[in-house]
Order: C-alpha cells, then structure tokens, then sequence
C-alpha cells in the first residue's frame, strides 16, 4: 500500500492534533495517585480531551469500550479501564493516548511509576523509553523501516529486555491506523525507504522476561505469557530532510 505524504498544509493541523494528545497524557500523568482506578484514568481522558476541543479516537474503535487504554503491570498493550483496577503502590501503568483533532489524529503512550517501584519496574520501563528515542533517532529521509526496528531491538535486548512482534508502530494522519507497518525489530538497510512528510507512530512494547504475548478472553487486554512486567512509549513522528519532528512531545504548556 503507498504511504501518504503530507504536504506542508497539512502539517500544521497534524502538529496540533499530535500537541493535544501530548496534553492530555501530561494531565493525567499529573493526575495520578496510588489509590485510583484505571476507569479514573478514563474518565480524566474523556473530561480533558473534551476541553480541547478534541475527540477520543478509541472509543468504539472496532468496538473498544473505552476513551483510553490503560496497560498494568503484566498487561502489554490494549488493557480496557475499570472502575475495580485500583493503582498499587509499585505498579507500572502505561496510559494510551489517541485524540482527533481538526481531522487529524495523535497517538502517544507514557509508562508511569506508581509510587514506589520496584528496580525490575524502573528498568523495563527506562529501556522501552530508550528503546523509543532509539527509534525515533533512526528517522530520517532516505533511512530504512528496518533502520527503526535495528535500533530498538539492539538496545532493548542488550539491556536484557526483548520485544513484542505482534504489534507495531503505524502510520497515522485522517485515520488512526494506517501504512505503513513499523516494525520494532528489523535488520539495518532493509524495509520500505523513509521519505519526508510520512507520519507514523514509534511504540515499542518492552518486556522484562520473554516476547510472547496472548490475548485474553475480553478480545482486546494483550499480556505477556510468562507474567514479566511490560512497557511501552510512543510517539507520533513527521519525517524530515535530515531527520524527524516529535508531534507528541510534551512542552509543557498545558494551556489550551
Ligand atoms: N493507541 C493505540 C495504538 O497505539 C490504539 C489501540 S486501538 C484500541 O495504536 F482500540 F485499543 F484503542
Ligand atoms: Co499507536
Ligand atoms: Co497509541
């Protein structure tokens, strides 16, 4: 499938929509408490979002149930908001962020230390923000899909860590999911060319023990096999000349 690219028009109004994800993930990281449940977190997504003007693009994607994906502890990816999960003292949470704006959609994740955690936990979750500034550090015009995938694996994995297969970064712009694929493990110098103006997701999912991961019976809460802690970072990138333009990242005005 060709790969859209985005004409400087429209490159404004995807910076926008990357900047309110990047707010609403920031207000909810101020936000969090030992004590709250993930539906908090939910219902936090919902009221700021809305006061952005935007929308939340997961609610009823492919009949997701929530405004929001929370992932705890073991959970990898895709975990649902409860009103019962309550945040433990040394938990990790990953809080995933998609917002339409303006016609536009912008995806970030951030995984989060409650309280007091544990050195398994601070590791996992500081390679997989490494591993995603690796990636996010191999993007430029003209470099190689594989180019991403080389760089994540090879750090997560000489930091004892390895890197979930079944699911990947993806393009992103009018629709929340759309080409290319973006692999977080691959060979340097193979894979689809990079071209300036694709925007695309970097999202690597880190686990502390093995790679395998199963979905459980809700069709959505994805897991790893052995039980070990997972985390996960993402951004949304626009591809430059001479390397690439973070939509997501938190600058820290949280005024509208
Ligand atoms: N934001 C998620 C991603 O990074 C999308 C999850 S789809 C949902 O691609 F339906 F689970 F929300
Ligand atoms: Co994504
Ligand atoms: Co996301």
């Amino acid at each position: 499938m060709p790969v859209e690219i985005f004409s400087s028009r429209d490159h404004d109004a995807l910076r926008r929509a990357g900047r309110v994800a990047a707010e609403t993930l920031a207000f909810v990281a101020s936000s969090l408490r030992v004590g709250m449940s993930t539906g908090d977190l939910d219902r936090l997504v919902r009221e700021d979002t809305a006061r952005r003007g935007a929308v939340p693009s997961q609610l009823g994607y492919r009949g997701f149930p929530a405004a929001v994906c929370t992932s705890r502890n073991h959970v990898v990816c895709h975990g649902i908001p409860r009103a019962d999960e309550r945040l433990a003292d040394g938990d990790l949470v990953n809080v995933d962020v998609t917002s339409k704006l303006g016609g536009f959609h912008g995806d970030t994740s951030a995984t989060f230390l409650v309280g007091h955690a544990s050195p398994e936990a601070q590791h996992v979750t500081d390679v997989a923000r490494r591993a995603c500034d690796a990636g996010i550090g191999a993007v430029r015009d003209g470099a190689r899909l594989g180019d991403i995938g080389a760089a994540i694996s090879t750090l997560a994995r000489r930091e004892g860590c390895s890197v979930v297969t079944e699911y990947g970064g993806h393009g992103i712009g009018r629709a929340m999911h759309t080409d290319p694929h973006v692999p977080h493990v691959g060979v340097r110098g193979t894979g689809r060319r990079l071209e300036a103006g694709m925007v695309f997701t970097i999202e690597p999912m880190i686990n502390l023990g093995g790679p395998a991961v199963r979905v459980l019976d809700d069709g959505w809460t994805v897991v790893t096999c052995d039980g070990s802690l997972s985390a996960q970072f993402e951004h949304t990138v626009l591809v430059t000349r001479d390397g690439c333009e973070v939509l997501t990242r938190y600058f820290g005005n949280m005024a509208k």
